[in-house]
């Protein structure tokens, strides 16, 4: 067969090869001798935030292989079903980097469950899962708008590029944890592939049906209702003053400027423009 270089997913296939990176290859050594050196409130707030990313690559990467199989049976393009297994083989990096963060760095059991509040719980326990596996019995456009909108949009899309920010901002402005910032770069890298493929899927959708948009914009709206909620879930315990000089304002207006740089690329996919 003839593969289709100029197709975005191709081209993204391509690049997760050129950026393929190991995650056992990163050096720890500097981590450890900084975490020792965070006062327990610094501590527990990257716990909480680590704890949040390490169950949520460990969802993601369980829950993307319907997603697979549905554009395949669907009869889509090879192209994106090669592009979808550098995904499946990115987010087993991240739980990788993450689980061995946690095993070098931390160096104790940590009760992640205990930093999972209830808003995280209903996007990552039941909204991702129930949305990917509806793909199983169900490959219309509407299950596979809802898929992306779940998964590259509203997880990958708004909550992980919120919490890098918030991750990137407390390293920066203690000047620690080179190891976990050099991890976080090659899985920012990697996700704005995954968010890149989900536009490029959702615009491709929307512009054969138009008449989805409706649909598209009540599912990002109850959607997006859940994802803001996990900022002052996962905030809470912190009181006025959160260590690293996060705040509670300063995350939410991250997390919405995310969203809306992705729903007017959609809005513009049906209206017909070029993205
Ligand atoms: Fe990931
Ligand atoms: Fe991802």
């Amino acid at each position: 067969m003839t593969l289709r270089h100029d197709l975005p997913p191709m081209r993204d296939y391509q690049l997760a090869k050129r950026y393929r990176w190991d995650p056992a290859g990163i050096d720890l050594a500097a981590d450890q001798r900084d975490w020792a050196g965070l006062d327990a409130r610094e501590q527990d707030v990257l716990l909480n935030l680590l704890s949040m990313f390490a169950a949520g690559e460990e969802a993601v990467a369980s829950d993307l292989a319907p997603l697979l199989w549905a554009v395949g049976k669907r009869g889509g393009r090879r192209e994106e079903e090669m592009y979808l297994t550098t995904q499946l083989y990115d987010e087993s990096l991240h739980v990788e980097f993450f689980s061995r963060w946690f095993a070098e760095v931390v160096q104790k059991p940590v009760a992640r469950e205990q930093y999972y509040g209830p808003s995280y719980r209903t996007v990552f326990f039941e909204q991702l899962p129930r949305a990917l596996d509806h793909l199983l019995g169900d490959q219309s456009s509407r299950a596979l708008a809802r898929a992306y909108l779940t998964y590259h949009i509203t997880v990958e899309g708004v909550l992980a590029e919120t919490g890098y920010q918030a991750a990137f901002l407390a390293c920066r402005r203690r000047g620690v944890l080179p190891g976990l910032v050099a991890g976080f770069e090659h899985v920012k890298r990697d996700e704005s592939r995954h968010i890149a493929y989900g536009l490029y899927a959702l615009q491709s959708l929307l512009r054969a049906e138009p008449q989805l948009w409706e649909f598209c914009t009540d599912t990002l709206n109850e959607l997006l209702g859940q994802a803001l909620g996990v900022i002052p879930d996962a905030l809470a315990p912190y009181g006025e003053t959160i260590p690293f000089g996060i705040s509670l304002a300063e995350m939410t207006d991250y997390a919405l400027d995310q969203f809306n740089k992705r729903y007017n690329v959609l809005e513009r996919a049906v209206a017909g423009e070029a993205a």
